[in-house]
């Protein structure tokens, strides 16, 4: 169970593991296993929240590994489809993982927009079935490489943020995280630069306040996400803006994954 209040504060970080396509429900149980204990050998964390996004077909092993180890390591999703149930050949809904005490679902990973044809509407359906299940969406934005080179990407991460916010339903503004991932830092080992990062992350929190209105209250955490690794993971938490990561590559390995995990202060 996410301790909502404390999750929000600015001063508490994710760090999220994002293992795409990538360990077969044994590997996971070993991975889980080994990130457990890494965890336990360092002790008492504070100001940091992890979880780890398996695949689909290992959600229910590592689930009853976290179960069995009493770890506070939150279970992640990668995806969910936003119907409950029904004639969907190959999806799973976000109801049936709430069912298997999944707390964050990533949606709209620019792997799943590229290459699976997800728009923002799309992205948005899914984030409200989320928080209707009361889990939390991990909603992804970034621009390419060519909006980043022609300088417009201002304007287009800004545009895929306020698409989701200003659509949205109170229940998803109090539980919102939104990371920043831009397409040419992931799985390419260029991330963004500190200046980059911050830059992006306040930008999303600047377009969240004017689309919501200064009025109405909204819980944001906004993640970096890009070639996140144990050499750049403590300048890029170096500044307050940036909430956490969304860490793909480097948390495969449990070494990695918790050096970065410790690398928040
Ligand atoms: P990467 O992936 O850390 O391997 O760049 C990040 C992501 O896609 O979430």
């Amino acid at each position: 169970m996410i301790d909502k209040e404390q999750f929000f504060l600015p001063s508490h970080r994710l760090i999220a593991g994002n293992w795409k396509m990538n360990h077969n429900h044994l590997e996971a149980i070993q991975v889980t296993r080994k990130i457990c204990l890494r965890l336990l050998e360092k002790g008492e964390l504070s100001n940091r929240s992890v979880s780890i996004h398996p695949s689909f077909i290992a959600l229910r092993s590592v689930q009853t590994v976290l179960e069995s180890e009493g770890s506070s390591v939150l279970l992640g999703a990668q995806n969910c489809f936003y119907e409950p149930q029904g004639a969907f050949t190959g999806e799973v809904s976000a109801t049936m993982l709430s069912k298997l005490n999944v707390s964050l679902v990533i949606v709209g990973h620019s792997e799943r927009r590229t290459l699976f044809g997800e728009d923002d509407q799309l992205v948005l359906l899914k984030a409200k079935s989320v928080v209707a299940n009361n889990m939390i969406p991990i909603i992804c934005v970034g621009e390419s490489s060519q909006e980043r080179n022609d300088g417009s990407y201002k304007e287009f991460v800004t545009k895929q943020v306020i698409s989701i916010v200003e659509a949205a339903p109170k229940e998803l503004l109090s539980n919102l995280i939104i990371a920043y991932e831009p397409i040419w830092a992931i799985g390419t080992g260029i991330s963004a630069s500190l200046d980059q990062a911050v830059e992006a992350c306040e930008l999303i929190k600047e377009a969240t306040t004017r689309a919501v209105g200064a009025t109405k209250e909204f819980n944001l955490k906004v993640l970096y996400g890009g070639s996140v690794n144990t050499n750049n993971a403590t300048d890029l938490l170096s500044h307050e803006s940036v909430g956490g990561f969304l860490v793909g590559g480097a948390s495969l390995d449990p070494d990695s994954f918790v050096e970065i995990v410790s690398s928040v202060r």
